[in-house]
Order: C-alpha cells, then structure tokens, then sequence
C-alpha cells in the first residue's frame, strides 16, 4: 500500500519542510504550564502564548504532527467513538501555523496544493466553506479559481469559527471537505434531510483540513478583543486523510478504523479475544463492532497517556485515563473477555505506532504493569456491576420515562467503581437516561460529608468562622508577630483553638506542616499551639491554654504570636529541598516526572511522583549529587507573589489539581527551579546545607516516592548510621574496614559451621538404619564394613562406629573421616566375637601411612589421623585385603 499512516504523515510534513516550514516534534498530551486545559485538544495548543503574544517563536513557519485528546471540556468526542466509524479521542492532526507571517491566500493555495497534488484527490470532489462574513477568505478561493462559485459555501458561528475552549485564540475559518459518495452515507442519523456538508450524522461529505484565521482572543468574560498580530492554524486529521487516500487505492469504502494502524490494533483484540474469550471478530456485528472500535480507540489514549507518566486516580487527568481504561473493560467483557487483556491491546498499538512515537516502546513495561493493574482492580467488580445494571434494565425497561436512578448510579459508582460516563454508555443502546442531576447531587453530598468530617476534625463548632475572621498569612519572612483576636474557643479541658487578623504561623498545605509556637495575650494569657490549620479560608491555630483563663482570649484582645523557629526553619530547608529534587528528577529520569504528593516536615520530606519502576543505584547517586551541587550552588530563592496569568508565563512548575486564586507566588531557585508555591523557603539554596536520600520505595503502580533529610536532619541520621558502624565495630573488636573483613570471615565460618551442622544432623537422622554409603562386604566369613566420612570429628566417629557394632552385632568396621583439606581421622573397631582373629590395632598401623600418618591402639579399638584425604577411600579399602591376607 502506498499510502500507509507513516507515508501520509511524512509527505504532509516533506510539503512544508520545502515551503520554509520548521519541523517540530509533537508535544505532550498534558500541556505544559497551562492548568486551564486538561489535554491537549488540538494542534494549535503549544502554541497557545505565540497566538497571545506571550512568547516569541523561534520560527514564523512551523508544521508538526500533534497527539490530541478531545475527551473533556469543549472539545470532547467520548460518547461517539465506536458508535461511528469516524470518531476518536485520541488521533493524530497534521498543522501548519504561520505567526504573523502568511495568511490567508497562501494558507488556502498551500491546503489546495497539498490535496490535489501531493495527496492526488480529485478536485471535483472537493467543496470550501468560508466563515459568513469573511469576504477574505471566500475571495482568495475565488481568486484561485479552482472550485466553481457553488461549491464555496457560507456558514455561521457553529461551523465556521474556531475556538480552543471557553477562554483563548480563536477566529473565523475555512474548511475542506470531501463527498465520498452516497454510498458513504450512513443515513439513519439525519432522518431524511439530505447528505450535505455540515450535515451531521453522515460520512458522506467529511472535512479534510480546517484552516483557521486567529484574530481574536476570548477572554474569561465571554469578550472577543483582537491580538496583535494575526496568525494561521490549520488542523487535518491524519487518520481521516489516510482512509480517504487508502480508499481510493483500494477501491473500497474505508472508515478510520479500517486503516493500517487501526488494523493493527484490531488484529491484536481479536487475538486476545480468541485467548481469553470466545474469538470474537471484528465485522460480524455492529454491536461487537462498536465494542472492537471503541476498545482500539481507547487502547490508544491509554497507551500515550501512561507513556507521558499519568496514573489511573479519582481526579482530573487521572481520572479521565480511569475512565477509558475501565470503559474499554467493559468493552472487553462484551466481547467475552473475561480477564486482563490490554495489556495485550498495546502490543497492537506499539506495533503501529511504536516506530513514529518512540516514547511507546520506551515505556512498554509501565504501560503493561498500569493497564493490568487498573483491569484488575476494576475486574473485581466490574460484574457485579453489570449484574445490578442488567437487573435494573429490567426493571425500568417497562416503565414510561426509562430513567435509572441517581441512587442506583451513584452505587454503581461508590461500590462498583462505575464511572458515570461507563453506566450511560452501558445504557445508552437500550434508551435508558440516568437521573444525573440526583446522580451530582449524591456526590456533592459525600463530598460535603468527606469535608466536614475533616473539618469537624480540626475545628470547634463553639468556634465561629465567618467572614469577619478571614486572617492573613505574614510569615513568609518573620517568624513573630502581634495582632488581634478574631475568634476563640478555649474548651474546659483547656483545649484552644484562635483565629487572628494576622498570623506568621504557616497554616498546613502545600505538603508543608503546621507551624508550632506560643501565643501570648497582654494580659499574661499563655497558649502553647501545636498545630496551624486553614478552614473555609481561615488560619486557625490550635493548641493548649497553658496560663490565665478563657476570658483573657476574647475576640479583641491583642496577642504576641511566636512561631517555633527551629521547628520551622528545619521544614523550610526540606521544603526548598523538595523543589530541587524535583528538579533534578526531572533532570535525571525525564520531564515525564510530576510530582503526585509530597510531606515536608521539619525531620524529613518526602516526594511522590509518577514513574514506573525501581529507579537505579546510579540514578539514585546522580540524583542526590544533583541535589548537593544546586545545593553549593548557593543560588537565591527569590519568592514573590503576582498575577496567575504572569506566573505561567514564568513557566512555573503548576499543578492541575490546585485551585489557583488570581494572585500566586512563585517560587524561583536561580535558572533551574520555577513553581507555584504558597510554602516558605530559605533565602539561599546553600542554607539546606547537604540532601541525603534516605529511601526511595513504590506506593502504586506508576508511582514513586522518595524520602530525605536535610540540614541537621541529614547530619542526624548520617551520625545515626556511624554509631551503628560504631556499635558493630565494638561487637566485633576491630575498627572501621577491620571490622568488614572481621565480618567477613566470621560469615565463611558461620557457613562452614553450618554445613558441618546439617552432616550431623544428618548422620543422626539416618544412625538408626544402614546409610547409603556404607559398605558392607564378607570377607573369609568375616563381615566388614567400611564407610567414609565428611567433616566428622574422631569423638562422633566413635558413636557410629558403636552404632554399626551394635546393628550387625559381629563386624570389623572401619571408618575414614575426612576433616580438612589436609587432615582426616581413621578408626577400627572389632565386635568381640571377632577379636580373636582380627586386631585392630594391627589394621590401623598398617592403613595410617597411607594417609600419611600414624596410630594405634587395643585389639577391639583403634584410632589414627592423617594428612592426606585424596588417599583415604584407598586407606579403608586396604582393610579388606589385610583380612583376606589373615
Ligand atoms: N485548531 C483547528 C482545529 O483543531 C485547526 O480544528
């Protein structure tokens, strides 16, 4: 085939490589530094600050293939895919963007080029649309004088101007689209009117490119006002271009998911349907059919997802991966799949996928290790889910309004793990409408409980909060000051809980503890305060009423705040240090690094953040050392508070779970370290004064955490260690190194000793009867009976030799018992019967020079030692010719 994904993807970019365009890799589907977008929704979007004027381009021309997402807010896609053969969250758009330079004559002339020449699609088949009022751009298509005048159509607002979201650039445009024919039309969905473009429903007449005219940015109150310059923003989407292109090579009519990528992928979930359910295939039904499509769609979202460090979890983006991974589940289960089986879907997506985004391959194993864990986690209940839907289907499939009810979803939800989105699609075929306004509010019920539960925690009821008691913060830089009661509660058992005007003690948050401290009133009122919390906006200190009485803590009366200063200076250098080392994990692992939590105490800190997989002993060094040499660096941590807007324009490190209030600080640490940040920092990065990582652990599939100390913390806990060192040494009698090597040898004699047991224990487990090496022979009517040992000593030798007399009753039994490499014992017993024929004194006089030794003893009795083991087995066999020879 020529046109295969790759090729169409390739030429798009060639064609404005030659036409002076800079080539950019895609960026992320998690935008950078923009908290306002959850995903990147659409080619334009990294590019959002050029539009704005915020930043330069390095280029004026630029062309790329970006991944996109149109899963949430104004662009979202989710409840078509698979129902259609069309529809994607994920999918790849090919753009050109010229920032202030060409407009709209070129862009339109490079589209109809790029179409009919490059891509050789015939232009009787091709139609434009122009916004209503864009005279421009309707007459650049007729100066061009390629589409007759009725194939250049107007539209309005909702067709032909283009907005990113509710905020941002936006502006008219003109679109491209394609009548593939009536057989192409799907019809059903737009009920007799007829096939036309813009008619939705149909896959008759479908847009192939969408130039947009940038002039406007909408602000957060709905204003249009114009920008500065006036760009262009082209989106094509490649998935669709390479069905039309295939489709003409073919000669058959090709949906999206018939192309070679999606192909792929399809192959590979009919294979794992085969393994692990009943063999499902794709196109022998339309509901198996949407399954398969849907399943494919997902499994590609997924894949890029994790492969950028996402993580299933209950909010935001994490959220939203939760979602299409436990939807495709389900999708799976319909398809008769009854166990994990993703995993074996992203085999599909690497395969196609893998040579253009190389991020899939590098990521493989993570990719496997999430997916399988979130499907089995959702597998547990995923049928007794389906169970209750199914009952419940029954019940209200009778009645009237069809509605499930807000209650039975929000089960499914809290119990089941539904998302909400996963029961409507469940639902969706048989008309049933779930009661989501009851649904929400069951949730901003729980929510509500979850909320005053931690208040109620923290908080007093007698304690009265309202807007009058709003208290400011003022300990970024002093640690004491004076200011006035706004509201108090001192319980009977002297339990205190104040609120301020203005307070230097840091209230919990951002990862960052309470402060600790005292409160003093004028009157001679002592409280000591063990915990700073904010509620409802509010700083409350907690504590203990250690003097005076409750009367002296009225509202109104004036009070000297004092923070514990060690305390809190210890969490300000492991708070500076979090910063850094999140810094130099990005630096080291990869920007895929995002911090998901984190605890800065005054003894230690600790990180959590997505990454799959232990991470090594010399990343882990290079980590710390990275850390220690900012650290030396002694670069100044400039804080300070200014607009939201201009913060991310500082490309602070930001966290899209956060609310952001329309003032943030931001804390910068010479160039390497930019982040939002309420907390309190030192004033140099040399003030930490040393980082040592304590420990680095996995507390979920794809996250990571890792523990330190700092400053006396790190000292602390490097003394603990030495005194261990210490302690061990002592044990040991020897000093530092000594005490290894001393360590060591007592280890390979422990080993030595143990081997030595287990011969023993053996020779005892088995004295009862005959053991195996035992040989047992008649010579001249005698019996005798040699055996060789290991390791056993002349003392228990003698024992065996005693329990051999006993157990044949008349024998000559000799036994060899090798020791050490140059050493073995040797010994003779005679039973009496015997002893007048044999000595054994005799015997072991003779044997002994062999093993290079010498000995001897009674008639019944005798023992020697020897040097040489390799000569033993001949020792004892020389027993049986000494009795042959009598
Ligand atoms: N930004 C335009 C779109 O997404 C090109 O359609």
């Amino acid at each position: 085939m020529e046109w295969t994904t790759d090729k169409v993807r390739s030429s798009f970019l060639d064609f404005f490589r030659e036409r002076r365009h800079q080539i950019v890799p895609s960026a992320s589907l998690v935008p950078k530094g923009d908290p306002t977008l959850l995903f990147t929704n659409a080619g334009m979007v990294p590019f959002k600050d050029y539009f704005l004027g915020i930043r330069t381009p390095e280029a004026r021309r630029v062309a790329d293939c970006q991944k996109c997402l149109r899963i949430s807010g104004k662009h979202n896609d989710l409840e078509a895919v698979g129902r259609d053969t069309y529809h994607h969250t994920f999918f790849e758009m090919l753009g050109n963007w010229s920032f202030g330079d060409y407009y709209k004559a070129e862009a339109i002339a490079f589209h109809w080029e790029l179409l009919t020449r490059v891509w050789r699609i015939d232009p009787r088949l091709l139609y434009a649309t122009v916004y209503k009022d864009d005279f421009e751009a309707e007459d650049a298509w007729l100066k061009m004088n390629v589409l007759p005048r009725e194939r250049i159509l107007r539209f309005g607002e909702k067709d032909n101007f283009w907005e990113m979201g509710e905020t941002g650039p936006c502006g008219p445009c003109s679109e491209i689209h394609i009548d593939r024919g009536a057989p192409a039309c799907d019809g059903a969905s737009h009920r007799g009117s007829a096939c036309g473009v813009n008619v939705d429903g149909c896959a008759r007449f479908i847009e192939l490119g969408n130039l947009v005219f940038i002039q406007y940015n909408r602000d957060a109150a709905g204003n249009l006002s114009p920008l500065p310059m006036k760009h262009v923003d082209t989106g094509t989407g490649l998935e669709r271009v390479t069905s039309v292109l295939q489709s003409f090579e073919t000669g058959r009519l090709l949906g999206n998911y018939d192309i070679d990528v999606f192909q792929t992928i399809v192959r590979e979930i009919e294979r794992a349907a085969a393994r692990l359910g009943e063999g499902a295939r794709y196109g022998q039904g339309y509901d198996t059919d949407v399954s398969f499509r849907a399943i494919a769609d997902h499994a590609r979202a997924m894949c890029f997802l994790i492969a950028e460090g996402l993580v299933p979890g209950n909010t935001d983006r994490g959220y939203v991966l939760r979602r299409i991974v436990r939807r495709a589940a389900r999708h799976g289960r319909y398809l008769g799949i009854k166990r994990p089986f993703l995993a074996q879907v992203e085999l599909g997506v690497i395969a196609a996928m893998g040579g253009a985004y190389p991020e899939l391959k590098e990521h493989e194993g993570k990719i496997c290790e999430i997916l399988t864990a979130e499907e089995e986690r959702f597998g547990e209940t995923l049928d007794r889910g389906l169970e209750l839907i199914e009952a419940e289907k029954r019940r209200v499939g009778g009645a009237g309004d069809r509605v499930l009810s807000g209650e039975v979803a929000f089960k499914l939800y809290d119990t089941y793990g539904f998302p909400l989105d996963v029961t409507q699609d469940v639902l969706r075929d048989e008309g049933i409408q779930v009661d989501v306004a009851a649904f929400e509010r069951l949730m901003a019920e729980q929510r509500e409980r979850a909320r005053s539960a931690r208040r109620e925690e923290i908080i007093a009821p007698e304690l009265k909060l309202g807007g009058a008691t709003a208290s400011r913060f003022v300990g970024h830089d002093r640690l004491t000051g004076e200011s006035e009661v706004l509201a108090s509660h001192i319980g009977a058992d002297g339990k205190a809980e104040i609120v301020v005007a203005e307070t230097p003690f840091y209230p919990e948050g951002g990862g960052q503890v309470g402060d600790r401290g005292t409160i003093r009133t004028e009157s001679g009122a002592l409280i000591e305060i063990t915990d700073t919390r904010k509620a409802d906006g509010t700083i409350v200190h907690s504590g203990r009423l250690l003097q005076g009485d409750a009367g002296q803590v009225r509202p109104g009366v004036r009070v000297r705040l004092e923070v514990d200063r060690p305390r809190r200076e210890a969490a300000m250098l492991n708070h500076s240090a979090t910063h850094i080392l999140h810094y130099a994990l990005r630096d080291v692992l990869g920007t895929h690094v995002h911090q998901a939590g984190s605890l800065v105490a005054p003894d230690r800190l600790r990180f959590d953040f997505a990454h799959t997989g232990a991470i090594s002993e010399s990343d882990l060094r290079e980590i710390e050392e990275e850390v220690n040499a900012r650290i030396r660096e002694n670069a100044a941590v400039v804080n300070e508070e200014m607009a939201y807007v201009d913060a991310l324009k500082t490309g602070a490190l930001a966290f899209f779970g956060e609310k952001y209030g329309d003032r943030v600080r931001v804390v910068r640490m010479g160039d390497f370290s930019v982040e939002l940040c309420g907390g309190t920092h030192v004033s140099r990065t040399g003030d930490i004064g040393i980082f040592k990582l304590e420990a680095e652990s996995g507390v979920a599939a794809g996250v990571r955490r890792i523990e330190a100390a700092t400053g006396q913390g790190a000292l602390e806990a490097i003394r603990k260690r030495e005194e261990v060192l210490r302690a061990i040494g002592d044990q040991l009698r020897a000093k530092d190194g000594a005490a290894l090597e001393r360590l060591q040898r007592l280890l390979a004699r422990e080993k030595e000793l143990e081997k030595k047991l287990r011969t023993l224990e053996q020779k005892l487990a088995t004295g009862g009867s005959a053991p195996a090496d035992e040989d047992v022979r008649q010579v001249d009517g005698i019996k005798l009976v040699t055996r060789k040992l290991e390791g056993v000593e002349p003392a228990a030798m003698r024992g065996i030799a005693d329990q051999i007399r006993t157990r044949y009753g008349s024998a000559v039994v000799a036994l060899g018992s090798e020791l050490a490499s140059d050493k073995v014992a040797l010994l003779v017993a005679v039973t009496p019967d015997l002893v007048g024929k044999v000595k054994a004194g005799d015997i072991i006089r003779q044997i002994a020079p062999i093993v290079g030794g010498s000995g001897g003893g009674r008639p019944d009795f005798a023992q020697a030692g020897g040097r040489d083991p390799q000569r033993l087995r001949e020792a004892l066999d020389k027993v049986g010719s000494l009795l042959g020879v009598k």
